[in-house]
């Protein structure tokens, strides 16, 4: 789980200090992938013309630097005020790469960083997202070959490899032995998830990218047709070469491009990438079977067309927030409005209150005739599913299974045809959940992803849209369905008024801010709330916090109740009201430090003796509050973070995406 990103310019003059940062801005973008590490690959100086061998046998230079981006950033300007590069330096041509990492074979250091090297003269540099998961046996071939490592990563058998290719190629008498065929047999022997690009001293200005399961995408920008000299954009003119002056980037995702290009390629797995002489040829494996390993057969010369990234700049810059978790908080409202957009309909000539959901409309009458759902995610996103959960079995009428999917896979759970599996991620790179997926298709059950780029209020609200859609056959649920669809619609609205409780937040979190530990004990559709707000008060402001069943806690939680221990109750009107104001009564008979957030209107009714601290929100329609409860506890995980001086937007050990198991 990391960020690669390269930037290749063919024809158009560019200084060192630019290409650097076009490198450093691209690692900035990703850096939520992973910022345990970083390291870009650059070429040590031009050639022209004639001095083309020149190029070929001077190494190209690497940095590699323990810590976030701006560690490298520095360390790169201190590393060429040492050495004389010179910044102004122009390249009309020059192949970049970088990587930012989130470590999982090797501690954070600069040999387990990437690139990763086959050897001191860096004759083949990769950066890799991803695992392959069969390192150890290539690296024991290696060894038995000669050669030596110097890290522990996974990642560094494949610039040995490819070297190995090479060297065998021209052992051989074959040195016409093209880069993407070098990549081409060392993708043969991978397995795991990746996504790749190579650099070569052997292969100047050349670059090659290729995946097997972790996403990459190409973006193409030509710089001719901008500047209205060029010939017109169309969909394959950029696989081949047109001698304009072109930049071309690779990336893990759509962040580190849009600022240069909304022209793009979404790299599918087992393609190779070959970017040369300002074209890009693409091959690609006919049988690449399954995501994590299987033969790969003859590679074919594949055309792609480009598409165009629907996303502006300003969706990925802070904009006028400190923080990008503040953002993302505050922006909720938008983010639902866009996640309902054209799937909610009411009004119109037949005044019917539906939802459409197109991607799903071929497969309903099987979802129906299912015996269970299984809803299968990790983290936030199984949360969310945990808050969808009863309005799905309500509107359904079919039982629902909640499956966390490191624990499906550890039990290999039984899992039927007759199933639904609803896999459920914010990324949709997370590889437990991938794993479970996989796990879930052989054993023969229908499987439906939800994917969500905001998670867990898109994530509720489109699972809510799933039952919504399931049951929307279902007459005797008409009127709950229709209500359920007007709540939808007002919860934008109701969430910008939840987000004022911002400043009360802020003033709780002063109040908690030296404490140890937090408990949120929540139940019904708000068991899921107390769970993920307790996971954003742990992962966000490192302090401990556990969200508990309400309904569980005088079978053992009750236990570590005192006049000290903070504890923050979800007690909001619905049919659990009642059973959670006798848990507030029996808490506050052990004297416990309550908080209570309640439905506006209702804190004489849930603060007993006048003696806890009450939130009040708005009210929604009860499948829909957990959308309104969870945005006080995740303003409160913030301002905590904040005032407690953690990096609000890089938790420690953490990345946004989980693409190891
Ligand atoms: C917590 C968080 C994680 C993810 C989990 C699954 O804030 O983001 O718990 O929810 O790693 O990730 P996705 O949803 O991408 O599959």
């Amino acid at each position: 789980m990391c960020g690669i990103f390269a930037y290749l310019n063919f024809n158009v003059s560019r200084e060192r200090r630019y290409i650097l940062e076009v490198l450093f801005n691209g690692l900035r973008r990703l850096e939520y992938r992973g910022y345990d590490s970083a390291g870009i690959s650059i070429d040590s100086s031009s050639y022209s013309g004639s001095d083309l061998n020149r190029q070929i046998f001077t190494p190209p230079l690497v940095f590699r630097q323990e810590g976030n981006i701006e560690s490298l950033v520095k360390s790169v300007y201190q590393d060429v005020d040492a050495t004389d590069l010179n910044l102004e330096e122009s390249f009309s041509i020059h192949a970049g790469i970088a990587h930012t990492r989130w470590a999982t074979h090797g501690e954070p250091a600069p040999r387990n960083s990437h690139p990763q090297t086959s050897d001191a003269g860096n004759e083949f540099l990769v950066v890799h997202n991803g695992v392959v998961t069969n390192y150890e046996v290539l690296k024991e071939t290696l060894v038995r070959h000669g050669f030596t490592f110097e890290s522990e990563t996974d990642t560094e058998v494949i610039p040995k490899l490819a070297k190995f290719v090479f060297d065998k190629a021209n052992e051989e008498g074959d040195q016409s032995v093209t880069f993407s065929q070098v990549v081409i047999e060392v993708m043969r022997h991978l397995e795991g998830a990746y996504a790749l690009i190579f650099k070569s001293r052997h292969y100047p200005n050349e670059l090659i990218a290729c995946k097997r399961g972790s996403p990459l995408l190409l973006g193409v920008k030509e710089l001719a047709e901008e500047a209205g000299i060029g010939a017109s954009f169309n969909d394959t003119k950029f696989l081949s070469s047109n001698g304009q002056p072109k930049e071309l980037f690779l990336s893990s995702d759509a962040n580190a491009l849009v600022e240069h290009t909304k022209k793009v390629l979404v790299v599918e797995d087992g393609e190779v990438v070959h970017l040369k002489d300002g074209g890009v040829s693409i091959l690609k494996f006919d049988q690449a079977k399954g995501k994590r390993g299987g033969t790969l057969s003859r590679p074919a010369s594949v055309q792609r067309a480009l598409s165009i990234l629907e996303m502006e700049v300003e969706q990925i810059n802070k904009g006028k927030y400190e923080h990008y978790m503040q953002k993302e908080i505050h922006e909720q409202p938008e983010s639902l409005t866009t996640t309902m957009r054209g799937r909610l309909i009411r009004g119109g000539s037949c005044k019917a209150k539906t939802v459409l959901l197109g991607g799903l409309k071929d497969h309903l009458k099987t979802i129906r005739r299912s015996r269970r759902i299984v809803f299968i995610g990790c983290g936030t996103s199984y949360n969310a599913a945990l808050a969808a959960r009863p309005i799905l079995e309500e509107l359904s009428g079919i039982p629902v299974t909640m499956e966390i999917a490191s624990d499906l896979l550890d039990r290999q759970g039984p899992i039927y045809r007759e199933d639904t599996a609803v896999l459920v991620s914010q990324s949709g790179e997370t590889a437990d959940t991938l794993n479970a997926l996989e796990y879930a298709l052989e054993n023969g059950a229908l499987c439906v992803g939800v994917a969500s780029t905001k998670a867990y209020t898109s994530q509720i609200v489109v699972m809510a849209m799933l039952a919504l859609a399931i049951g929307g056959d279902l007459i005797s649920s008409q009127e709950r369905r229709e209500a359920v669809i007007d709540g939808l619609f007002d919860l934008p609205s109701k969430l910008k008024e939840v987000l004022k409780l911002d400043q009360e937040m802020k003033d709780l979190a002063k109040l908690l801010i030296a404490e140890q530990s937090l408990l949120v004990f929540g139940r019904g559709y708000n068991y899921a709330t107390a769970l993920e707000g307790a996971l954003k008060v742990k992962e966000v402001a490192l302090m401990h916090s556990e969200g508990i069943l309400a309904g569980e806690m005088k079978h053992g939680p009750l236990a570590l109740v005192d006049e000290t221990l903070p504890i923050f109750v979800i007690a909001t009107r619905d049919a659990c009201f009642s059973k959670q104001q006798s848990v507030i009564q029996q808490l506050h008979a052990r004297k416990g430090r309550l908080i209570v957030m309640c439905t506006k209107g209702d804190a004489a009714s849930v603060c007993v003796g006048g003696s806890c601290r009450v939130i009040e929100v708005p009210q929604a329609e009860d499948c829909l509050q957990p959308v309104i409860n969870i945005v006080p506890l995740q303003l409160l995980a913030y301002h905590l973070t904040v005032l407690r001086g953690h990096n609000v937007d890089q938790p420690r050990n953490l990345a946004k995406s989980v693409t190891t198991q």
